[in-house]
């Protein structure tokens, strides 16, 4: 899409018709969730943030997506809309927030669009053509979300590459149909074979949005820690990192110790100064107090 400085902010329809075969640049969408993120990939020119799930695993420090709560992404949605952010924001409903009925659905989505998002994400296929439907019918686009789908780990018996049989691959292009069907304005494919990918972009009229799942999309979305790399642990293959934040944060900090250990930090220009009158009648010359103390 656009990398414009003066874009103003990124819509629902524009996203919506951003096929790569009509001509578009492929879409970019990166995680964020806190204001300093939001700013940073604003900036950087890509049209999405994702408020995702992966909140739980990335900032939160769980092993899974299951344990983060509607409040915990709306608390996280605020923060990233608060930066005011020229990308359209997407929020993930989490787990359990739209499995239960349509009206949960409704309820949870909205507590997201209130926090900020302009958008919500949910995971899965077919069975979540009627939560869609009642999502669009109350005015919330969707996105959805299809292939290794997180919210499912236990069930997929961990994360795993999705779609690799002819039958599994055949029930994605129809889950993809499907969702297409009910309302989405675009769908995410997460760890599925790139083949598979290329037939579900020609298949759909509304841009797909790849994560593992090869180059034949109309768009790629990374988790902001991966592509920064802010932890250093391994990533799977599909992560490239552009920076080593990890790294250079911890050379930072040691520095930042042996500066306060060694007594270097701070000096007189990081040091705020009582002016000489004040020190004069506190009877503080003999401290080192700096030029504005020192007697005339
Ligand atoms: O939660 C998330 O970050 C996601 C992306 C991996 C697509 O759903």
């Amino acid at each position: 899409m656009s990398t414009t400085p003066e874009r103003g902010r990124v819509s629902v329809p524009a996203v919506a018709s951003s096929k790569v075969r009509s001509g578009s640049d492929p879409l970019v969408m990166v995680t964020a969730y806190d204001a300093p993120g939001a700013r940073m990939v604003s900036e950087s020119g890509a049209d999405m943030i994702l408020v995702g799930d992966s909140l739980a695993m990335v900032v939160l420090g769980y092993d899974d997506t299951l344990s983060v709560t509607v409040d915990d992404i709306a608390h996280h949605t605020a923060a990233v809309g608060r930066a005011k952010p020229d990308c359209l924001v997407v929020a993930d409903l989490p787990w359990l927030s739209y499995h239960t009925s349509t009206a949960d659905t409704v309820r949870n989505a909205a507590v997201l669009i209130r926090a900020g998002a302009q958008a919500v994400k949910l995971e899965g296929g077919a069975k979540r053509v009627p939560m869609i439907s009642a999502l669009i019918d109350a005015e919330i686009p969707v996105v959805g979300h299809l292939g290794l789908t997180p919210q499912s780990v236990h069930a997929m018996g961990g994360f795993r590459v999705q779609a690799k049989s002819d039958e599994a691959a055949r029930t994605l292009i129809a889950d993809a149909r499907a969702v297409q069907d009910a309302g989405c304005f675009a769908v995410v494919l997460e760890g599925v074979p790139s083949e598979i990918a290329g037939v579900v972009t020609d298949a759909l009229d509304i841009p797909t949005i790849g994560i593992g799942a090869g180059a034949h999309c109309d768009g790629q979305v990374l988790v902001f820690h991966d592509v920064l790399g802010i932890e250093d642990r391994l990533a799977p293959k599909f992560v490239r990192r552009y920076g080593a934040i990890h790294a250079d944060s911890v050379a930072a900090l040691t520095a930042f110790g042996a500066d306060v250990r060694s007594g270097s930090f701070p000096d007189e220009s990081e040091s705020y100064h009582l002016n000489s009158a004040v020190a004069e009648s506190l009877g503080l010359y003999g401290r080192a107090v700096g030029a504005t103390a020192s007697p005339g």
